[in-house]
């Protein structure tokens, strides 16, 4: 092909809507599994060892993994079950397997009906009693005679507004069950989540336990250069904004899925650009979108004095001072509801939201010593101005108050 026919073929391929950069774009996504998984040899031989009895038909451990966000807990269950339902398969052994993220599923009676289905049972959507329901899944496991992994991902939601009466169910099925037999592996983030446990779910739910430990830098390149390796094209060059995706990330936290969403939105920056290399300035522009993003996403789901009281201490932190009192931020935020026509909350739920916008990120409160004068909390933005005042600008109430000055500000100032 000569140099004007290349020119002709790139121009048409944009139009095509071939990309100059992806050749395997879902690689990136969070629910893409490689067929393998760099740095979580140990997890999946420990994980192996523990269900591998369940081929004989011999009942294996309950299981509890647990680690932070990212650390690849649900990709390394979903590699080692489909291995473990794979190998039944070829030595014809009654082994299933179910695997069911109780967030995404929602409630208990979701959770118990998606059991079901997975040993082909089918229950109404509604309608039925979570007992009667249970009763039908334990009659048709036991007709069965089949060995059955269950795996809970994210199961701190299935416990968390509603008590544990399913797991406790569940953990005490095999007495109950002559032919059939049931372990349960659970997933959890939250490392509280095991003080919410009745703890004769928790002793027999955490027969064994495995943690998984946030990644390093180098090992988070490791992943990265892996899943670049089957998503990028061979001349695209991303070798210095993976270092930066994976020297971010472990700066955080560890997390795999923060260094992949950057290294995927860098590339969509570079690609939209006609750009062959991801570049250092892509990966920080990507960070600032996903920041944007996140508090846009976070800023929808609040409720409207939530953020009143946000637009309070965004509105405050055009003054000089550095953190700002309960009180100053009470202050304007009854200004606010007043000029927004709103009914204000009393100080002491005002306080409360405060927390919870510490909780989620959007502000830092700080208890400080006034020496003599006792304590008192201080809050600052806890993300970027300008990203704080470009999501209250998606939302249609809070974008008129953007601009606004408290009459209040002017007496501390
Ligand atoms: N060792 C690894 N090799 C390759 N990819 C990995 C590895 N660990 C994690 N990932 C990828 O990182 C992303 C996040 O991993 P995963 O979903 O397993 O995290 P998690 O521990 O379940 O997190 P959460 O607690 O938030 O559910 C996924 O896209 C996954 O494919
Ligand atoms: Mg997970």
């Amino acid at each position: 092909m000569n140099k004007q026919s290349e020119i002709l073929e790139e121009v048409f391929n944009n139009f095509l809507g071939e990309s100059r950069i992806f050749k395997n774009r879902e690689a990136l996504r969070h629910d893409y599994i490689p067929d393998y998984l760099p740095h979580r040899e140990e997890e999946i031989r420990m994980l192996g060892q523990i269900l591998g009895p369940s081929l004989r038909g011999t009942l294996c451990s309950n299981i509890l993994i647990y680690g932070k966000t990212g650390t690849g807990k649900t990709a390394v269950t979903k590699f080692v079950l489909k291995r473990l339902a794979e190998k039944a398969d070829e030595i014809n052994s009654p082994l299933r397997v179910s695997f069911v993220n109780c967030r995404l599923v929602g409630t208990e009676y979701r959770v118990l009906s998606a059991l079901c289905s997975s040993i082909d049972v089918r229950v109404p959507f509604t309608g039925l009693a979570l007992g009667e329901v249970f009763d039908r899944f334990k009659s048709a496991l036991d007709s069965q005679k089949i060995v059955l992994v269950v795996a809970l991902d994210e199961i701190d939601a299935l416990i968390k507004d509603r008590g544990d009466i399913l797991l406790y169910e569940l953990t005490r099925i095999n007495e109950n069950l002559s032919q059939s037999k049931v372990s349960i592996l659970g997933i959890s983030n939250d490392l509280r989540f095991k003080d919410m446990l009745d703890p004769r779910v928790l002793s027999t739910l955490s027969e064994e336990e495995i943690i998984f430990k946030p990644y390093n830098a180098e090992e988070l390149q490791d992943i990265l250069e892996q899943r670049a390796k089957i998503a990028f094209k061979e001349d695209v060059s991303a070798d210095v904004a993976i270092k930066l995706c994976s020297a971010i990330a472990a700066a955080e936290h560890g997390d795999a899925r923060r260094a992949l969403d950057l290294l995927r939105v860098a590339a969509e920056l570079a690609e939209r650009e006609g750009e062959r290399t991801i570049t250092e300035d892509h990966v920080y522009r990507a960070q600032k979108r996903i920041e944007h993003d996140r508090v846009v996403e976070t800023l929808k789901s609040l409720p409207m004095h939530s953020k009143i009281v946000l637009l309070s201490i965004f509105l405050l932190s055009k003054s000089k001072a550095k953190g700002f009192m309960t009180g100053d931020i009470y202050n304007v935020y009854c200004e606010l509801c007043k000029e927004m026509g709103v009914n204000p909350l009393t100080q002491r739920r005002v306080s409360g939201l405060i927390n919870e916008l510490d909780v989620i990120g959007l502000v830092n409160s700080r208890v400080v010593s006034l020496g003599r004068y006792g304590r008192s909390k201080k809050t600052t933005l806890g993300v970027p101005y300008s990203v704080i005042k470009e999501a209250l600008f998606e939302d249609e109430r809070m974008r008129n108050m953007v601009t606004y000055i408290p009459r209040y500000l002017n007496s501390i100032r």
